[in-house]
Order: C-alpha cells, then structure tokens, then sequence
C-alpha cells in the first residue's frame, strides 16, 4: 500500500493487490494503449487525461470501463486487465476507483460528447506532469507513475 497526498492535498491509498478497499468501486480509470501509443482524452476542463469515471447502476465496473473509453475516446476495448485500486479521501466524500490495462483494438472516429474533446495519441507523455498545465489533476499524482512502473513490471507495457 502506498499513501500520499494528490494535486489537491486530498489524502490517497493506492494498492496494486486485488481490490484492496471495495469488490464493487464507483469508479474506473483506464491505461489505454491504441498501436503502441497512450490513448487519452482530453477533458474541456480538466485536460488530457487518460479515459474513465463513474459505474452506472446496473454496470459492472469492467463494462464501466469499456463504455467510458468508447464515449470518451471512440476506443474500443480488445484486452482489459485489473492492475490496481486507489481511495481518494475527498473534501466531500471518499472514493474508490479500480486502475485498469487496456489494449485498444480499434478507433473510431466519434462524436465527442458534453464533457471531452475525444481521443488523443501521445507516443510519449511530458516528464514533469504535475507543472504542466494541459494535464488534467488525475494525471499529477503519484497513481500514474506507480501503476506504470507495475505496467513495466508485469511488462504490459
Ligand atoms: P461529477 O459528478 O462527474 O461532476 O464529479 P465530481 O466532481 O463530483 O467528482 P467525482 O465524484 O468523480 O469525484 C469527487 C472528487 O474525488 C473529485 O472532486 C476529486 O477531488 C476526487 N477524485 C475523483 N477522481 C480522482 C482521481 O482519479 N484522482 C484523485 N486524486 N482524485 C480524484
């Protein structure tokens, strides 16, 4: 288990075992890769940042997954993989969301939808995240690091 504070001086337990804090999270975040380059969205207010949100009543979080990165990106899902789970204790509420693996099978060109701009493949993402102001808060803590340093480790990526 690692702790440590996000871009918003919230409180973070990220954990690489399986579903360490909830068998049924809320939310879903996804490393996706479409011909060997990250697949990310960009968020009109937030920034690019790799797909996901919240589990729709009804939905597993697996299906969560798949749909976000299809409304997000236009991506469709080939392989998905469980790698992790981080709780967020937030000003509000505390929330739990699972770290997926993706490989993108194909990419359609989509409509973007209310809330991103649609898909966006980067061969390599900046050093310095937490500066960079085109990146979304989700991208500035210490979760993407650790989970692609296990990426590399279990060598998905
Ligand atoms: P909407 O209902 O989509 O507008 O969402 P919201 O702003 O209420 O956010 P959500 O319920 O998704 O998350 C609540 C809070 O949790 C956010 O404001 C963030 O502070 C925090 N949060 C959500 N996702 C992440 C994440 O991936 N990383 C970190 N560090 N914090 C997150």
């Amino acid at each position: 288990m690692i702790t440590f504070l996000d871009y918003y001086q919230n409180q973070v337990e990220l954990s690489f075992d399986d579903h360490p804090f909830s068998d049924r999270p809320l939310h879903v975040w996804v490393i996706a890769v479409y011909e060997g380059k990250w697949l990310l969205t960009h968020h009109k207010q937030r920034g690019y940042e790799f797909p996901g949100g919240k589990v729709e009543p009804g939905e597993t979080a697996e299906e969560a997954a798949r749909r976000e990165v299809m409304e997000e990106t236009g991506g469709k899902i080939d392989s998905l993989k469980y790698v992790g789970q981080y709780r967020v204790a937030g000003k509000g509420d505390t929330i739990i969301k699972n770290i997926y693996f993706a490989q993108i099978g194909s990419l359609s060109s989509h409509l973007a939808v209310d809330e991103t701009d649609g898909a966006f493949l980067f061969e390599e993402l900046p050093d310095r995240l937490d500066t960079n102001r085109q990146y979304s808060f989700m991208m500035k803590d210490r979760v993407l690091p650790e989970t692609l340093r296990v990426l590399s480790e279990r060598r998905l990526v």
